[in-house]
């Protein structure tokens, strides 16, 4: 971390004055010379879980932290009564608080084969129904059984959904890419913009589309917009009645998805129990089943499970979800890193940011606690990132040199789904070297004697010894995954959604209601008739009327010359 800059208080209470005396005290200490004063730094640090594929690791050594950083972490925990919120998730729970509750995504893969319950009644019955009829969809539509309204099968799916009703499976989908079947493609719309819907249309037929109509409440006016759209292009195409055939629903509303004209036959359901970013393992993974197969799903569903099943069960110490959440406490909440960068090595996980900046900022994003008080501390910081070796040619720059710190998560993946000449050695090469050239950096004096060294005149070389000098010491944690699989994809989104919960009992709030996204939708449904309207827009500041006046004049003079 960039020295000098002042570090957040911290509450008032034993286990957070703990760490705030143990951060001063590590205060001076470079994790380079952790490293020089403990040859087994890695060994007692890293986690792992082990796979068919072979372990998958959680590497935080790279952190200025040490083993009594993770026990004084750990003595938060405690005081906060992790173990007790954990038990309460499994238990189902009515642990999202303001919409009293369950937050019970853990059921979806719950592949025990034992009982569930939440709230006295036993949810599984219910999941492996939906489960079954996914089944035999999927079957139908691959196996050509399932036939548009001409008699022709399915080639293209469309999803059309937004937030986690999109983001979950338009990224597993994506990572999933190897296991995805020749003739059948899987498309993702969200946008309200029109262009993302023509673009998605422009290159499909309608009597070979399937569209599925994915939203939790079936209100969300960007959904239900698009769904609209697509309906219109279809018939036109091909008649009222080939609706039917080319439309499904996934939701929890049966009365709204009826009212769009979907017949609830075609209804894959799901419960108020699952939140929206929560959801790819239920019926919003419709498309990944699709695309990917059933067996491909259930993998990684299997992958989530084994998540779970480790989740609740092991100490904290060896728990990889808590490890990772502690250590997203430590640099952010205790040492003040506004920022947490994600990079993935691994194309196939190029959407792993976008789903990640939902679960971790919608979830967390808050600044009350479950009491309705203003959180005392720093919750979840601004989350990014870009799949490596592409980030590295955008942003890593301020990763290495800028003023803000910003602790990343390597996502690696050691054997690649194509091992093409040497380009995944080179890609792992590049992962493994960032992390090390974060933590170690390059002094001043350094930089000029390489300079000196290549023959550069000794004024030129001391001038430009600051540029080129690199702090280090910038945290770094290594997520190495065998390969990816469907039941390593699984673990790792399950091993992200639980650090969330972690951070989110750490710090008093709620990670699974969303109420910040309210006003803005309130607002935006307010402002829409005054787009197309001759009177003077009200209740506005003055810079949100007069753009509303721009826009109409700026939207009239189109339409006129049109
Ligand atoms: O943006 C708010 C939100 O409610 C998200 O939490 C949710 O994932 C998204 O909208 C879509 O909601 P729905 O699935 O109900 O259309």
């Amino acid at each position: 971390m960039p020295q000098n800059r002042a570090f957040p208080e911290l509450p008032d209470s034993p286990a957070w004055q703990a760490l705030a005396r143990h951060r001063d005290a590590l205060a001076g200490t470079r994790t380079l010379d952790l490293f020089a004063a403990d040859p087994g730094r890695f060994d007692a640090l890293a986690l792992t879980l082990d796979t068919d594929e072979g372990p998958f690791l959680l590497d935080p050594s790279k952190n200025r932290m040490t083993a009594e950083t993770f026990d004084l972490l750990c003595a938060l925990a405690d005081e906060v009564n992790l173990a007790g919120a954990i038990q309460a998730m499994f238990a189902g729970v009515a642990i999202n608080e303001t919409e009293n509750r369950a937050a019970f995504h853990v059921a979806l893969r719950h592949l025990s084969g034992k009982p569930l319950p939440s709230g006295g009644v036993d949810v599984m019955p219910e999941v492996r129904k939906v489960l079954d009829k996914i089944t035999g969809f999927v079957s139908a539509v691959r196996g050509g059984v399932w036939l548009g309204a001409t008699g022709r099968a399915v080639t293209d799916v469309v999803n059309i959904g937004i937030g986690g009703s999109d983001l979950g499976p338009a990224m597993v989908v994506e990572a999933l890419g190897p296991y995805g079947r020749e003739g059948l493609s899987a498309h993702f719309v969200s946008n309200v913009d029109a262009t993302h819907m023509m673009r998605v249309l422009k290159r499909l037929d309608p009597e070979t589309t399937l569209f599925i109509v994915t939203s939790k409440t079936f209100t969300t006016q960007e959904t239900l917009r698009n769904a609209r759209t697509a309906r219109e292009w279809l018939v036109k195409a091909l008649g009222e009645a080939a609706v039917a055939k080319h439309f499904v629903a996934v939701s929890t509303n049966a009365a709204e998805v009826a009212k769009f004209g979907i017949d609830t036959v075609n209804m894959f359901g799901f419960w108020d129990w699952v939140g929206g970013r929560y959801s790819l393992w239920s019926a919003v993974g419709l498309s990944i089943a699709l695309a990917v197969g059933m067996d491909t799903f259930v993998g990684l569903l299997k992958g989530g499970f084994a998540m779970d099943e480790h989740f609740r069960s092991a100490p904290f110490a060896d728990n990889l979800p808590v490890a990772l959440a502690l250590v997203g406490i430590w640099n952010g909440t205790i040492l003040g890193a506004p920022c947490h960068a994600v990079l993935p090595y691994d194309q196939s996980l190029a959407r792993f940011p976008a789903f990640l900046q939902q679960l971790e900022m919608e979830s967390n994003g808050k600044g009350v606690t479950l009491a309705g008080l203003p959180v005392p501390t720093a919750t979840a910081p601004v989350l990014f990132g870009e799949p490596g070796t592409n980030g590295q040619h955008s942003f890593y720059q301020m990763l290495h040199q800028g003023t803000l710190p910003v602790p990343a998560d390597f996502v690696v993946v050691a054997r690649s789904h194509h091992e093409v000449a040497d380009h995944q050695p080179m890609l792992l090469a590049n992962a493994l070297a960032q992390t090390e050239a974060l933590m170690r950096g390059r002094t001043a004096a350094e930089a000029e004697a390489e300079m000196r060294a290549k023959g550069m005149d000794a004024a030129k070389a001391k001038a430009l010894a600051p540029h080129r000098a690199f702090p280090g010491d910038r945290p770094s944690t290594t997520i190495l995954i065998p390969r990816l699989t469907p039941e390593t994809l699984g673990m790792l989104i399950a091993l992200y959604e639980h650090k969330v919960y972690v951070q989110s009992v750490i710090w008093g709030i709620n990670a699974f209601d969303q109420w910040g996204v309210e006003l803005g939708k309130t607002l935006a449904s307010a402002i829409l008739p005054e787009l197309t309207s001759d009177a003077p827009p009200e209740g506005h500041d003055g810079s949100t009327a007069a753009l509303i006046d721009l826009v109409r004049a700026l939207r009239g003079e189109e339409s006129a010359g049109a």
